[in-house]
């Protein structure tokens, strides 16, 4: 007989315990236990294959990676990849390099409620049916009619994409094993729920197992599977984060809910690059992908030039972005100064700030500064050090940065420039938006000229502040 069993369980970092505690030792959360209870089959045969002996390294034999093309640009870059096997729209023909998704994976697509998960993957299922491919979508969130509605607005239409309302995980992987599509959607993993627990659907306990299950469907069947999950505003993502080490790929979708742009960044990947992110553009008729993403970052650049606004080439993955930085420095009202950053650290703005104190005597000691990233984008690579320095001199200055000029460095705690990486692509993607002039870090050992653009080298914080902003007084 089944033994149903309770015990306490975390919901923010899924620590358990035997007996109810007000805060939790592991994640330091106050009244997140709730009690849970599972079903444990202590009489139930334990089910364990040896498959293999272990094996020497140098026996294996390597399978190459099938990648399975989402037809969607941007989602393919997110997802990774490298030599292996494709099966493209014409039914397995074999590529040397493919992006996509890796047959048998098991991907969590996670973001906050409202952000288009749900319509990326119905695009996604539509363009791999358009494709021939043939694709089951659990939908445990919505019903049927609610998804034909959303494919209707999408344009989406096929006789491939099976959609299967339900919230119960067993009856799902029943279909999943019958039907044995090439791609299954589960929507989401927080609204599904297995039977053999008990807790409600969307605790830590039914998520991990839902997941489990759904892990061991994926390598069995050898079906690829994509999982959402909501990820709450608090940032203490209760069902994902738990997920994040059981899954191959993790895939965050970010951005402002109130702007059009979306950005879809893979976080964990197990077949491919971690940095790559794709740009989307979500529209009356479902996302759009975005190729030449600076250019959207930049669009109202030109028209609302004031003091305290400059352009930094960020390095996102293999690609280069241009994005506006903006500062805000005013006389403070308050005993202690205010220091707010938005989309990049607080600490690294607070360390912009005391190398200006030091190194070039700004007096900011009565000061509000803010800075903030356009766009909804979180730039966290060291190489906006000089832009985010300048946007804050100019504004202290009260002058208007050069607007065909782009800013890339590090400033090192002595005020010195320091180099950054993919120093070329930056260049190259500043010069194709029209930018004149890119200051740069002399410690980046290049050409002084390249076709189109001149080429600023700076050592110096100060250097940099005399040369970028001194043209413009
Ligand atoms: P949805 O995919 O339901 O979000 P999630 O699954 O992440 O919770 O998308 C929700 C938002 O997207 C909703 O506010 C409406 C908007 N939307 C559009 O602007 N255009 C469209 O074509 C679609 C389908 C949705
Ligand atoms: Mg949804």
């Amino acid at each position: 007989m089944a033994k149903v069993k309770s015990k306490y369980v975390c919901q923010s970092c899924g620590y358990e315990t035997a007996g109810y505690l007000g805060k939790c030792p592991e994640c330091g959360s106050w009244g997140s236990f709730v009690e849970e209870s599972t079903v444990s089959l202590k009489n139930a045969p334990a089910e364990v294959h040896d498959t293999f002996p272990p094996m020497k390294l140098d026996e294996i034999e390597m399978n190459s990676e099938i990648r399975m093309s989402t037809n969607i640009s941007e989602f393919d870059r997110v997802l990774g990849g490298g030599r292996g096997k494709c099966i493209s729209a014409a039914n397995s023909t074999t590529s040397e390099l493919c992006q996509g998704i890796v047959q048998g994976s098991l991907v969590l697509l996670a973001g906050d409620p409202g952000i288009g998960k749900s319509t990326l993957l119905l695009q996604t299922a539509g363009e791999l049916c358009k494709s021939g491919k043939k694709v089951l979508y659990i939908s445990a969130e919505e019903s049927a009619s609610q998804i034909k509605l959303r494919a209707e607005r999408l344009g989406i239409k096929t006789d491939r994409l099976y959609i299967y309302p339900q919230t119960n995980l067993e009856l799902a992987k029943k279909y999943i094993e019958e039907m044995k599509p090439d791609l299954v959607i589960v929507d989401s993993i927080q609204a599904i729920y297995t039977s053999q627990i008990q807790s409600s659907a969307g605790s830590v306990s039914q998520i991990r197992e839902c997941c489990n299950i759904l892990m061991h469907t994926a390598k069995g069947q050898n079906i690829s599977i994509i999982v959402i999950g909501h990820v709450t505003k608090e940032g203490n993502i209760a069902g994902p984060k738990v997920l994040e080490h059981m899954v191959d790929t993790v895939i965050q979708f970010e951005g402002d809910k109130y702007k059009t742009y979306r950005i879809l960044r893979s976080v964990k990947n197990r077949f491919g690059n971690t940095s790559e992110v794709g740009i989307f553009e979500m529209s009356g008729r479902g996302l759009t992908e975005v190729r030449n993403p600076s250019e959207l970052f930049l669009k109202e650049y030109s028209q609302t030039q004031t003091p305290g606004s400059t352009i930094i080439v960020t390095s996102e993955g293999t690609r280069p972005l241009l994005i506006e930085i903006q500062a805000l420095v005013g006389t403070t009202p308050y005993p202690a100064p205010r220091r707010v950053a938005n989309g990049v650290d607080t600490g690294r703005v607070l360390q912009i700030l005391a190398v200006l104190e030091k190194r070039i005597g700004l007096n900011l000691s009565k000061q509000d500064v803010y800075v903030n990233v356009i766009g909804g984008m979180d730039v966290d690579e060291p190489a906006a050090d000089l832009g985010i320095a300048l946007a804050i001199v100019t504004c202290v200055r009260d002058v208007v940065f050069d607007s065909h000029t782009a800013i890339v460095g590090e400033i090192g705690l002595s005020g010195e420039i320091r180099a950054v990486n993919h120093i070329e692509k930056r260049i190259t993607e500043a010069q194709k938006l029209g930018f004149k002039r890119i200051i740069i870090p002399e410690a980046n050992e290049i050409q002084d000229k390249i076709e189109g653009i001149e080429i600023v080298k700076v050592k110096k914080i100060l250097e940099a502040i005399t040369r970028g902003v001194a043209r413009d007084n």
